[in-house]
């Protein structure tokens, strides 16, 4: 049985390496996409301080849907270019809010979110959704984390075959 262990969370660098070794042996082996986005936001929301949300937004039709998450129910349908969701995807590269109040266009899902990190799910294909971390302190996220969640989302498309791992192999 996986079990996630509790990580100091003081020097963020060596955090995000540690939360990624996790992540790594948590998805080892199974290539399901939903089962792993539903894992991944179980230990993001497990182990990452001050989160209110921590979940998947996945490609349907052209269209983000709601995936696998931890939090308070949520907006189901986003479209591509709208909100920090739809914008992550429309460009394909992450989108850190420090103040969600100062970003035109910020879908409010928890009205307890403050600061709110997308990155994009990059795959064989283009982007086929995105994760999603929502915490209720203005300037959670720093780049320290947006490059910690960049290495989350590239251990979760090599773990569902979207990615052929080499970029994660160089990345370690
Ligand atoms: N705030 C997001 C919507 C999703 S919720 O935060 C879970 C956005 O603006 O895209």
């Amino acid at each position: 049985m996986f079990e996630a262990h509790r990580i100091d969370s003081t020097d963020k660098a060596a955090f995000h390496r540690e939360l990624a070794a996790q992540l790594e042996a948590l998805l080892a082996g199974e290539p399901d996409p939903i089962a792993n986005a539903a894992n991944t936001s179980a230990l993001l929301f497990q182990m990452m301080p001050d989160l209110n949300w921590a979940g998947f937004y996945l490609m349907r039709d052209g269209e983000l849907v709601l995936g696998p998450f931890q939090g308070k129910p949520a907006c189901v349908r986003i479209p591509v270019g709208k909100g920090v969701c739809g914008t992550a995807a429309a460009r394909g590269v992450s989108v850190l809010v420090e103040d969600v109040h100062a970003f035109p266009g910020h879908i409010a899902c928890d009205s307890a979110s403050r600061s709110e990190l997308v990155v994009p799910l990059i795959g064989r294909d283009g982007v086929i959704g995105v994760i999603d971390l929502d915490s209720p302190l203005t300037g959670r996220f720093d780049a320290a984390d947006q490059a910690g969640i960049e290495r989350i989302a590239a251990i979760y498309l090599a773990a569902c075959g979207e990615t052929d791992g080499a970029a994660l192999a160089k990345a370690s």
